[in-house]
């Protein structure tokens, strides 16, 4: 099982570690973790994994693991939701009509709550795993980049919805999976698709 916090350059923890030191980052960081780990036998048969979102901060993602996919789930800024506005002309399938993704992603925020953007963060190319890239601008994808994901392998680009962008090799957008809230701060993922 591969967890990891991403730090992207928007995470504002990381001035909180600044202000607080790394050793005691260190410290906080240990039970944030072991929330997210599911019991090994939940994993082993698949079962629904829950994640603990109460300490993801905004610009912020965290990715866990649901039958042995990576799922990325990110706590959008207002400014992220902002990005998805605008640009459905440069997008592939903006109404997310041929997505694999639950009803309630129908939408552009593709989420139940539109701050949490859940998707399975595996690139409907060839199965490679996306960059987040939530920078606008950021030199490494292209001039003009608006924010949203970056599959290294052969450039497909997602925006903040995980919607692909035209003129790119993957086909659809990242799908969403199942999952619904167990509280306002934790999610279950994998569980029949529920109400905010
Ligand atoms: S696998 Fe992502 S662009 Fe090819």
């Amino acid at each position: 099982m591969t967890e990891e916090v991403d730090t992207g350059r928007r995470h504002f923890l990381t001035v909180a570690t600044v202000a607080t030191g790394a050793v005691g980052a260190a410290f906080a960081a240990i039970p944030f973790l072991a929330s997210w780990k599911p019991s090994a036998r939940a994993k082993a048969m698949g079962a629904p994994v829950e994640v603990d979102i109460s300490k993801l901060e905004p610009g912020a993602m965290v990715k866990v693991e649901w039958r042995g996919k990576a799922i990325f789930i990110v706590h959008r800024t207002p400014q992220m939701l902002a990005q998805l506005e605008g640009i459905d002309g440069d997008l592939r399938d903006p109404g997310s009509n041929e997505s694999d993704q639950p009803a309630f992603a129908k939408t552009t925020a593709r989420a139940l709550k539109p701050e949490y953007l859940v998707l399975v963060g595996v690139c409907t190319h060839l199965g490679c795993a996306p960059l987040d890239k939530f920078t606008p601008g950021d030199p490494t994808v292209s001039a003009g980049w608006q924010g949203g994901f970056f599959c290294p392998c052969h450039g497909s680009k997602f925006d903040m919805s995980g919607r692909v962008f035209k003129d790119v090799p993957a086909p659809t957008n990242l799908p969403v999976p199942p999952y619904r809230y167990l509280s306002d701060t934790r999610i279950l993922i994998g569980a029949e698709a529920g109400n905010a």
